[in-house]
């Protein structure tokens, strides 16, 4: 069976319907976890307008990525829909998932509009390489999303907000499996489509959701899921699954992210305790 095909057949919403609320609310969430669930929510509820981006191009007019990207979409709206209703099932005060997506996009960031332009503007006189870029750019993202659903899984205390994250964090898997089967296929032999996606990323990686929040904000969030020293043993993870890319050996992007963004961290977030902290040499 094709790749494609595989991802047809069992393609689905996330099911949550069976969950055990009464549950869910006995264990409550923490307040990190709340502020975590609503990054969470946002990240995912952008899909569809990134989907309405690339939708425009023509590149994207090819049945088989046209085929995944409807999939993608709908299994990441109901990544949304599935938190939005366990906060709620919680108490936590929360408008439903669509009010909260079109929220996000009307504040989107200036950064969020650039990229769609620049998005159009490769697609239009690179378009292979473009295709490529793509794919590996959903890799790279698709392997942080994993990461962070696998993080809480291990941290909660709340066993339905764990199953929860197990059923979706499965379906990332297979996002992150297409994504990465296809920047292999297309970086094959293709040196200048290696060079530039390695380029793009060592000069513009951020993890996702950056776009939508500000960078200190989108920064802050990630290191809270990811605290201490954790943030650099996740960043080095995905450097080694996609260094197994061709002509992505000792790619460094996420790790100089991580490095990058310590200053602007409160200090409880840091790494390393700021050096008036740090305990003076004997
Ligand atoms: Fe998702
Ligand atoms: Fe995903």
């Amino acid at each position: 069976m094709s790749d494609i095909a595989q991802h047809v057949a069992v393609s689905d919403r996330v099911e949550i319907e069976d969950l055990d609320w009464d549950l869910a609310r006995k264990h409550g969430l923490t307040d990190r976890e709340i502020e975590n669930l609503k990054f969470f929510a946002d990240v995912e509820s952008q899909t569809v307008y990134y989907f309405l981006e690339v939708a425009k191009l023509e590149v994207v007019r090819d049945p088989e990525l046209l085929t995944f990207l409807t999939m993608w979409n709908y299994e990441e709206y109901f990544h949304s829909h599935a938190i939005t209703r366990l906060m709620q099932e919680c108490g936590v005060p929360i408008e439903n998932a669509t009010e909260r997506s079109t929220k996000v996009r009307a504040g989107a960031r200036f950064k969020a509009k650039l990229e769609d332009f620049a998005q159009t503007m490769m697609a239009k006189t690179m378009p292979k390489r473009f295709v490529a870029l793509w794919m590996f750019w959903g890799a790279l993202q698709e392997c942080l999303t994993m990461q962070a659903y696998e993080e809480v899984i291990r941290s909660t205390q709340n066993p339905v907000l764990a199953e929860m994250f197990r059923r979706i964090a499965k379906q990332e898997r297979r996002h992150f499996a297409y994504y990465f089967g296809q920047a292999r296929t297309r970086l094959t032999d293709n040196k200048r489509a290696q060079k530039f996606c390695r380029f793009i990323a060592q000069r513009f990686y951020s993890p996702v959701g950056s776009g939508v929040k500000s960078e200190g904000e989108a920064a802050a969030l990630v290191a809270r899921l990811f605290p201490g020293k954790r943030i650099f043993d996740v960043m080095s993870y995905i450097e080694r699954r996609m260094a197994q890319l061709p002509g992505m050996e000792g790619l460094d992007a996420c790790t100089r992210w991580a490095a990058k963004i310590q200053p602007k961290l409160p200090a409880e977030l840091r790494a390393e305790p700021p050096a008036d902290e740090q305990p003076l040499a004997a």
